[in-house]
């Protein structure tokens, strides 16, 4: 039997420039720094400027990820981008990236899963890496959730942010690679975290537009407890498949939701907050993108090391859930 796994190669990680802060939405909205603070972690997130659009942060982010990974644009068999705000309808974004990659042998599609797109398409990749079926997957998360978000909706509007990370998944020897994944959803709570306007059912019209149907809307309360369940217990069957304990990780990247999600989940797992990784303070929830942005920073910084065992979980709506556990 073959040894081969599907592993991280290369990883890249794109912002805009924009920058609103905490004190910039008490500007807008009836809100403060202390209250957004105390309730989520975050100090600020990044918008994007009018004109920009997600698929160029995307390919940024690939750029780099391809780079780090050392190898070519035109080595890729798969590209999948995780997106609940892609450039346009149609093609997709992921087929948007692979032009401008100029990626000319790789097939190309999106993932809707929202903040599990990126798991989602670690998962969906892996084996195809592991049979070698594939050589080297695109993996991407890129938003510009800003976009989508109502700024007279106090409950919402302080959450979110724009940004995109990207991983090449490619097939590694040994020890390393991903060891455990796994994916799930529950469309009976797409009204707990939603986008009515804009499809077929919703419509698309000047109504629908004026009544603000395309906006996020979420009931805060009922995904943060569902999240934490669902995060805690997908992680925990994920890391029994694997063979580790939660003593065993060295580095944990939970989806950047709510800095109190992320202490509850870190809690309700026994992992000490000193392995758990949050870059919500400067990022806000920037949805599929926040695991990849998450990885690409550790690795930078140097926080993830060979041999490390990392693990990796997110919750987004639909519901969808997922978590991933891989040697480094
Ligand atoms: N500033 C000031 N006050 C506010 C704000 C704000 N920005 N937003 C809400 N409030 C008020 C509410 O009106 C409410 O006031 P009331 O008590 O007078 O009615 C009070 O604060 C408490 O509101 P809650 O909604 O109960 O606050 P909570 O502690 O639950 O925090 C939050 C809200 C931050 C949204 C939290 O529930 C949360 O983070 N939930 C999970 C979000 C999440 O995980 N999303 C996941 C995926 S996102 C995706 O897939 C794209």
């Amino acid at each position: 039997m073959s040894n081969i796994r599907a592993g991280i190669l290369g990883t890249g990680h794109s912002y805009p420039e924009g920058i609103l802060t905490n004190a910039d939405l008490e500007k807008i909205v009836e809100t403060s720094d202390e209250w957004i603070t105390t309730r989520t972690g975050i100090k600020q997130r990044r918008k994007a400027a009018p004109g920009e659009y997600t698929s160029q942060f995307a390919s940024r982010a690939s750029q780099e990820a391809i780079e780090r990974a050392g190898i070519d644009a035109n080595d890729l068999d798969l590209i999948l981008c995780a997106t609940v705000t892609p450039d346009q309808i149609l093609p997709s974004t992921a087929c948007l990236i692979q032009a401008q990659l100029g990626a000319n042998k790789a097939a190309a599609m999106d993932i809707v899963a929202a903040c599990s797109g990126f798991l989602y398409g670690l998962t969906i990749a892996e084996p195809m890496i592991r049979s070698g079926q594939i050589k080297y997957a695109l993996v991407i998360g890129a938003e510009l959730l800003t976009r989508y978000v109502d700024y007279t909706d106090r409950s919402t509007c302080v959450l979110f942010g724009d940004g995109a990370g990207a991983a090449i998944l490619g097939p590694v020897e040994g020890d390393r690679g991903i060891l455990a994944a796994k994916i799930r959803s529950d469309g009976r709570y797409e009204e707990q975290l939603y986008a009515p306007g804009g499809g077929t059912k919703g419509g698309f019209t000047a109504e629908t537009i004026a009544r603000g149907d395309h906006f996020f809307k979420m009931k805060g309360n009922e995904v943060f407890k569902v999240a934490v369940r669902s995060m805690s217990d997908i992680a925990r069957q994920v890391l029994c498949e694997a063979g580790l304990k939660t003593d065993d990780i060295d580095l944990f990247i939970p989806h950047q939701a709510n800095q109190r999600i992320t202490e509850a989940l870190a809690n309700t797992l026994k992992v000490d907050l000193s392995r758990v990784y949050s870059n919500i303070a400067q990022t806000g929830n920037t949805s599929s993108a926040s695991i990849p942005i998450c990885l690409n920073e550790c690795v930078e910084s140097g926080r993830v090391k060979a041999g490390d065992n990392v693990l990796m979980a997110s919750f987004g709506g639909g519901f969808t859930w997922g978590a991933v556990a891989m040697r480094w």
